[in-house]
């Protein structure tokens, strides 16, 4: 036995997968992607009819608890969000006491985390602990966001509005203006689109953290940490701010032959997992022109669709297509949502997929330990500090 161990742990026997690439490390009933047809469903509903026919409250209870709800079960579902929305004067003060310059994600990240301060950890298997647990960060989270940006603004927040349902009420939060009903379901679509995605990292990272049998809080602030990153959820702001380098459709093919010459990454283009364009990008693509039929045009759509059409060809024969990033960004600008809040959404919806996971971690659980190979000196003598040059 110990000669079978001792063989598993030698290095030359050891194979290493950077980035984890095609290696299984859980099992789960969540979130089925077919890459190559670039087929995306939820708990086995295909994500177009979500996008067409629920809401994301809806979906976010599909996620964690495995079924569509019955119209009582989202009822209380819904209710008990409402009445969870508001967040603690605490959370508020503090918040106050952040950098106003600082990224969203990283206010976020600290006020999710803040609320481990406030509910105990010790109970995660009671399933009314978690039940509220999910109820609290589905809730609370789009407050914050909404917070924030007030509170940069260097005014007070405002409160929710017990009349609005979840998305417009977000959007209300944030603007102060109660929106538009087309912009309010469009955002309540874009939400339902980016709420799971398997083990993609910051779903990974909450599983890991999840692992540790820590509370919610924790595995969803680690979760926000590792989304905010440009090669993940980040992307979102890259793409306009490629978009407005490029300026015009024209400019397009030029800028995509220097980029790859140079080898730096198109942002909002490429994934792991699909080879064919991500569905999501094409329902997203849909939404934005819903949204510029009825409020005008966003004249970047076309340096965008430009963008898109250059790098077929220079691209799409290395399986690398327009990624979930790379039509959300002109989505929220046409809701009049500031970029560097384009992430921080990503967040308010994929915290449904982060409980999910934690949930599904939590019914099977061990914890993440892999291994390494390790590189570094064998055994060397210390040396007195006079000694060393
Ligand atoms: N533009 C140009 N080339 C690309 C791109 C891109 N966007 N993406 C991948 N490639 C190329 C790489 O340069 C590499 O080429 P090489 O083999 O000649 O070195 C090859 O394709 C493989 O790329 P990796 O980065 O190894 O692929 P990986 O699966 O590790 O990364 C990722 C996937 C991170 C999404 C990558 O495509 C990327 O960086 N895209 C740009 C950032 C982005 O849009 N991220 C959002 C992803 S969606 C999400 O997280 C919500």
């Amino acid at each position: 036995e110990q000669k079978a161990i001792d063989n598993q742990n030698d290095p030359c026997n050891m194979v290493l997968k950077p980035g984890l690439e095609g290696v299984p490390v859980t099992q789960s009933a969540i979130c089925d992607i077919n890459g190559l047809k670039g087929e995306l469903k939820y708990r086995g509903y295909s994500i177009a009819e979500l996008a067409a026919k629920s809401s994301f409250l809806e979906t976010t209870y599909l996620l964690i608890w495995g079924d569509l709800p019955s119209s009582k079960q989202l009822r209380e579902f819904e209710d008990a969000i409402q009445m969870h929305r508001r967040l603690s004067f605490r959370v508020r003060d503090m918040m106050k006491c952040f950098p106003a310059t600082g990224h969203p994600m990283d206010a976020l990240q600290s006020s999710a985390a803040s609320l481990g301060l406030f509910y105990s950890r010790r109970a995660i298997d009671n399933p009314q602990y978690i039940y509220d647990a999910v109820v609290r960060l589905i809730a609370k989270i789009p407050t914050m966001v909404a917070a924030f940006q007030l509170i940069r603004k260097g005014q007070d927040p405002i409160q929710p509005r017990d009349d609005l349902p979840y998305s417009a009420n977000f959007l209300y939060m944030l603007t102060e203006r109660e929106p538009d009903p087309l912009a309010a379901r469009v955002f309540d679509r874009c939400l339902i689109l980016h709420a799971e995605h398997s083990l993609n990292a910051s779903t990974f990272s909450a599983r890991v953290t999840a692992s540790t049998l820590t509370d919610p809080y924790a595995v969803v602030a680690s979760a926000v940490g590792t989304l905010a990153g440009p090669l993940h959820g980040g992307a979102n702001e890259d793409v306009i701010a490629m978009l407005e380098e490029i300026g015009a459709p024209e400019n397009a093919r030029n800028y995509l032959k220097q980029a790859i010459d140079q080898k730096s990454k198109i942002m909002g283009f490429g994934h792991r997992e699909y080879k064919v364009k991500d569905p999501r990008a094409t329902l997203l693509q849909g939404f934005a022109e819903d949204l510029f039929a009825r409020f005008g045009k966003d004249e970047m759509y076309d340096v965008a669709r430009s963008v898109e059409e250059e790098a077929s060809p220079l691209l799409g024969p290395r399986g690398i297509y327009p990624n979930v990033d790379f039509y959300s960004g002109l989505v929220y600008r046409k809701l009049g949502i500031p970029r560097d809040l384009f992430t921080p959404i990503f967040a308010i919806s994929r915290v449904a997929g982060w409980l999910a996971h934690w949930r599904e971690q939590l019914s099977a659980n061990r914890i993440f330990r892999p291994t390494q190979i390790y590189t570094g000196k064998k055994t060397r003598a210390w040396c007195a500090l006079e000694e060393r040059n």
